[in-house]
């Protein structure tokens, strides 16, 4: 698949999320299989520019091309300046969000929200592709299928977002209404598929081989997103590339291998967030990794009373030693993994969410 001028590896891609898909997170994923990766999103309004979150997620070093970022935002003015801003740090691709659910970013009309507002909505990206077009930078949009189930405008929003200049589009099937709890429907997908001539990525409960190739089916879809099923098993996109293109299940990574990514995710995590704040933050990614395993859970009640970075990654050494003695290929989950159908992942993630902006 083609976004602009790029010509992307594959078509699975990790979905943008906000507090969990940092440069470490996303360069992993890539390593792992994963074609394309979007930033997390970066407000649009210049006084939180400098903020330490912010200039954390407008950080691209090492990143491998292209950089996508995504903006969001309510003004279409300030929507331009972000572009241009996070262009000159070296973004590549840039990505609207249209598709948070978050009220902090709703009620200021802008993530999903702006679906409701089809000629604001308009002028944002007309906005942000006249700031782009000049640095020959496409400009993509990630959306959800509408705002509530009595208005789906995903169709009507593509074929303007196409007509506007738009090079490729994301759809998340759910609408704001549902938030994150019951399942995506991929029907609004592949019409909007149907409907444009631009790329099309399917994002929404894609959390198995068998899956992604269900949606492929289902939308049309020219590529895939991956989300909540990325967490603490990146490997997924290697799994699903390899299912996709031979019909084959991989067999499980090493548990060795599995803590050795893990091990150098952390690293990468420290030095991008500090010692003192990456050790707190990386307890979550920790928890994703081993909620499925045998005494994960405990492991993780654990892990969340240690401190200094050493200790962290001493404990996991530990973990995973016993682990691969015991089972030498990663083990089954004992649990379900599958996080989409999870209800009290769905807590988290709302907890997650707030973070969107
Ligand atoms: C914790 C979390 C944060 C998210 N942050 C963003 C975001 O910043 N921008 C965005 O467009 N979508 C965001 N999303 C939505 C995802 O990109 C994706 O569309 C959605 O989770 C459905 O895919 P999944 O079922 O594979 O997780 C977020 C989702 C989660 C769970």
């Amino acid at each position: 698949m083609k976004i602009g001028p790029y010509v992307l590896p594959n078509g699975l891609a990790v979905a943008p999320m906000a507090g969990v898909t940092d440069r470490p997170f996303r360069q992993l994923c890539r390593r792992l299989g994963a074609g394309y990766a979007v930033s997390e999103m970066v407000t649009s309004r210049r006084e939180l520019w400098t903020s330490l979150k912010t200039s954390r997620r407008a950080d691209h070093e090492g990143e491998p091309a292209p950089v996508a970022v995504q903006i969001a935002g309510v003004d279409p003015a300030e929507m331009a300046d972000a572009a241009r801003y996070n262009i000159d740090r070296g973004a590549q691709i840039i990505d609207i969000n249209m598709g948070c659910p978050a009220k902090k970013v709703c009620n200021a009309w802008a993530g999903s929200a702006l679906m409701r507002n089809e000629p604001l909505a308009r002028a944002i990206v007309e906005s942000v592709v006249a700031a782009c077009a000049p640095q020959g930078v496409p400009v993509t949009l990630k959306m959800r299928s509408g705002w509530s189930a009595a208005e789906r405008n995903a169709v009507a929003l593509s074929r303007m977002a196409e007509d506007a200049g738009v090079a490729a589009l994301a759809v998340h099937g759910r609408t704001r209404e549902q938030g994150f709890p019951g399942a995506a429907e991929y029907d609004t997908v592949a019409a909007v598929k149907a409907a444009v001539g631009i790329p099309v990525i399917a994002s929404g409960d894609i959390d198995s081989p068998p899956k992604a190739l269900a949606v492929l089916r289902a939308s049309k879809a020219d590529a895939l997103m991956i989300g909540r099923a990325a967490q603490g098993r990146p490997w997924i996109f290697r799994e699903i590339a390899h299912f996709l293109a031979t019909g084959q299940t991989l067999p499980p990574p090493a548990t060795s291998e599995v803590a050795g990514w893990l091990h150098e995710h952390l690293l990468d995590h420290y030095a991008l967030h500090g010692e003192e704040r990456g050790v707190r933050s990386a307890r979550k990614h920790i928890g994703w990794a081993v909620r499925a395993l045998p005494g994960g859970e405990a492991f993780r009640a654990r892990m969340n009373t240690l401190t200094g970075a050493e200790t962290q990654l001493q404990a996991l050494r530990e973990f995973f030693q016993a682990l691969a003695a015991q089972h030498p290929q990663l083990p089954p989950p004992a649990q379900p993994s599958a996080p989409a159908a999870d209800a009290a992942n769905d807590a988290r993630h709302d907890v997650s969410i707030r973070h969107c902006a």
